[in-house]
């Protein structure tokens, strides 16, 4: 059968595989270092500041210069427009300029004939620097007692919650540790970046923000957004780490190659990828609750500080998601809470899946478990008794209404699926006969808000082209990092035309095509591509519709296209036929389409309104088995039901939900990040210090099911966005870990674990208990 005429039930719902499948798994699926390289191609490696904090007094660039195959060596003065590439604030110099700011900050680029003799050169960077030390601050407690902050702190209050805290029948006041984690993308950083006639230049970049790296690059040459073309084919992931952290180095190379006039790539090593950019952000966060004896949190007292590194980057809006999620599933008459963006002299942290979100939800969900257990209560009851109501109890301490509530539903779900009560009482009865094994089991739901916060970013817009052989090709603003952006619009525009999913063919993302677009991040992906992209086969169709209608003299509704044939009234014509036919009649075949989220508000100085246009929710339940003679553990099962309202399609959703499970507990549990505390220089800065779970860490036993649910409001399919929220639902082994450690000491004393629950901090936890017990 020819391909474009093979049959298919409509495209949206339906379990496809993601568009290039067939690609990864065959490694033809082209990343930017796969691109032919055009010939003069020069290569770009970054010298780094070899202290965490300085006055820049020079660098010799001679030396480096007179090593072999080097052509230029790049310092700030060579950036011929601005010095800048700040996502939010301009507080971020491309290359160092009179001061370093952390182990690792780019000072200079080397450009070479080939990569290894850039990147032997660069190494050369802790001799050709000349650096004057200045004080650092390497940690979040010495930055907040230093008060240095990238912006002011931030408050988010409703309530009395002093006078709530006073009159609590119980007190919880407890600190608790959070790290933070690594993209660790399989693809690093990498640009591209190819000098165009007359002043242009095309930069294949590696980015989640094609428009943003597209303006950073304009600021940075001194010319005009319309000199320079990003373009995003796909990345090797993004999860965040490009969203704004592309920037260093698409500027660098295109610095490079507007002054070399020759093509330049940068394709950064693993460990100065670690080194050179930020990552989630640690955080710790200081609480006092008052509660009833059933647990209900009655008024809650929050100082959260996040490690910001050394400039803004998105640092406050990942705080404001964080304060915004410490409620997570619950109702929180009175809050007070206050947070920090501490300046360090690290890396500048930045976007990383959930943004905030998982750091600020986990820290209400340790408080719970923590009540729980004074109280001598399940901790699954004590979750219950706080959840949102339905008519009541059900507005944000940001001030919007929980309209779409399905946590009880799905939570009840899950504990008669999951066998939870039974499972409690065999637990018990397994820990009271094994002395250092020892079981742990724990429900965590979530709530995850969807949108971006800053209003203004939640627009999209997109292009479908029908070429005259009926084939359909489609061009959006978002970016294609795995998550299965490009299979959902194309579902969703094959649905809109009534046509076979292998019609439509999804091109790389180009700043030339759609413009002014927002990062693919905050989950919004789908929602806002996909609207747009349906938007504009939807004008297309009514073109078709009336051009049709009018010429066999039929009501328009009795014109359709489905299962690529057009009805029209009781004459079939097949697609094709008919687009032919359209174009010789002179019908426009192609549309853009635009998409802005309805109903969102926010107030940044007071933190109120609508910031999220629904919630996406879910729940886990894990049990493990830990060693509390080593720390060892395992996840011996988990089970997953996750919202992701009529979904587009269920296996990618499901792809999602597993990965998001999967990284999430890799960094509650073995991602740890250390800087040395002296020189401030990232200890843990690849594969062989920094651990990611493996497929052997996925448990033997891991059921992800979808709840059954659609989006109460109007989203593209009444779907909800999947890419985040997922990463909350590991929140469930860490508390299945304290509960286990718990048990040591009879589950009457509180575990001080932090995260990473690392053996170590595992074992540290364990020996609390004990002598706390003894
Ligand atoms: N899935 C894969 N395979 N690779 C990624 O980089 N990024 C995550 C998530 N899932 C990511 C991923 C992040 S951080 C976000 S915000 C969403 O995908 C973005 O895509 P979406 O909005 O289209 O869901
Ligand atoms: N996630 C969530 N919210 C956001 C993001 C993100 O990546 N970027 C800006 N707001």
């Amino acid at each position: 059968m020819d391909r474009l005429t093979m049959k298919t039930a409509t495209a949206a719902g339906q379990s496809l595989p993601h568009e290039s499948a067939h690609l990864h798994v065959a490694g033809a699926a082209p990343y930017i270092d796969d691109l032919p390289e055009l010939a003069g191609t020069l290569h770009c490696a970054l010298g780094l500041s070899p202290v965490a904090h300085g006055r820049l007094l020079g660098v010799d660039v001679a030396t480096i210069k007179a090593m072999p195959g080097v052509v230029a060596v790049l310092t700030a003065q060579d950036v011929p427009g601005k010095n800048d590439c700040g996502a939010i604030i301009h507080d971020e110099p491309i290359l160092a300029d009179g001061e370093v700011h952390f182990l690792g900050h780019p000072v200079f680029a080397v450009i070479a004939t080939d990569r290894e003799s850039a990147r032997r050169a660069a190494a050369r960077a802790k001799d050709v620097i000349q650096v004057e030390a200045l004080p650092s601050l390497l940690t979040i407690e010495a930055a907040h007692a230093a008060e240095s902050y990238v912006v002011p702190p931030m408050h988010l209050k409703r309530g009395d919650a002093a006078g709530a805290m006073a009159q609590a029948p119980h007190r919880l006041k407890d600190r608790f540790y959070l790290g933070g984690q690594e993209q660790f993308y399989l693809e690093g950083q990498i640009s591209y970046a190819i000098p165009r006639e007359n002043n242009g230049m095309l930069v294949h970049c590696s980015t989640q923000h094609p428009s943003e790296m597209q303006h950073h690059i304009a600021h940075a040459l001194g010319l005009h957004s319309h000199h320079i073309q990003v373009e995003c084919r796909r990345m090797g992931g993004g999860f965040g780490g490009k969203e704004s952290q592309s920037a260093v180095f698409a500027c660098i190379a295109a610095i490079a190659a507007r002054k070399l006039k020759r093509p330049v790539k940068l394709r950064v090593d693993r460990d100065d990828d670690f080194m050179i950019t930020g990552r989630r952000h640690c955080f710790i966060h200081d609480y006092e609750i008052g509660h009833d004896d059933q647990g209900r949190i009655l008024a809650a007292e929050v100082n959260m500080v996040s490690r910001a590194g050394w400039s803004a980057d998105l640092s406050p809006p990942v705080m404001t998601r964080a304060l915004c999620h410490f409620d997570n599933a619950y109702w929180l008459p009175n809050v007070s809470m206050h947070g920090y963006c501490a300046r360090t002299n690290t890396q500048s942290n930045t976007a990383f899946r959930g943004f905030g979100g998982p750091q600020g939800a986990l820290a209400v969900e340790v408080a719970l478990d923590s009540i729980a257990r004074k109280l001598k209560l399940d901790a699954l009851d004590v979750r219950l008794a706080n959840l949102y109501g339905l008519q009541e109890n059900n507005v944000t301490p940001y001030g919007q209404t929980v309209e779409d509530n399905v946590l009880r539903p799905l939570i009840d779900e899950l504990v008669a699926s999951s066998d939870y009560r039974a499972r409690r009482q065999s637990l018990e009865a397994f820990n009271a006969c094994s002395p250092v094994l020892k079981k742990g089991l724990a429900l965590t739901p979530l709530k995850f808000g969807i949108s971006f916060n800053v209003v203004h970013l939640n627009q999209a817009g997109a292009l479908v082209h029908i070429y005259t052989d009926g084939s359909v090709l489609v061009n959006h603003g978002g970016t294609e990092m795995g998550q299965g952006l490009n299979t959902k619009v194309a579902q969703m525009v094959a649905h809109t035309l009534g046509v076979s999913m292998a019609r439509v063919r999804v091109t790389a993302t180009d700043t030339a095509k759609v413009v002014n677009t927002s990062a693919t991040a905050a989950s919004t992906g789908s929602d806002l591509n996909g609207k747009a992209a349906a938007d504009a086969a939807r004008q297309i169709i009514e073109r078709l519709t009336k051009f049709l209608a009018d010429r066999e003299q039929v009501p328009e509704d009795a014109v359709r296209f489905v299962d690529d044939q057009v009805e029209i009234g009781s004459q079939k014509l097949s697609f094709e036929q008919v687009i032919s036919e359209a174009y010789f009649a002179r019908i426009q075949l192609w549309s853009d389409g635009f998409y802005t989220t309805p109903k969102l508000h926010w107030d940044r100085t007071t933190m109120q309104g609508r910031p999220f246009f629904y919630f996406a929710y879910g729940a886990a339940v894990s049990e493990v088995l830990v060693d509390t003679l080593t720390g060892e553990w395992r996840l011996l099962r988990a089970e997953v039901l996750h919202d992701a309202g009529q979904s587009i399609n269920p296996a990618v959703d499901i792809g999602q939900i597993e990965g998001g499970f999967i990284q999430g507990m890799g960094w509650l549990t073995s991602e740890e990040l250390y800087w040395h505390p002296e020189s401030g220089r990232l200890m843990t800065h690849a594969p062989s210090t920094y651990k990611i779970p493996t497929a052997s860490d996925c448990p033997a036993d891991f059921r992800v099911k979808l709840f059954d649910n659609i989006n109460v409001e109007d989203t593209i399919h009444r779907s909800k966005a999947v890419g985040e929220p997922p990463l909350l639902l590991p929140f469930s082994v860490f508390l299945a870990i304290r509960d286990a450690v718990s048990s040591v000491g009879g589950h009457d004393i509180d575990p001080p674990l932090r995260a990473p629950a690392t053996p170590e901090a595992i074992l540290d936890a364990v020996d609390a208990v004990k002598a706390a017990r003894a």
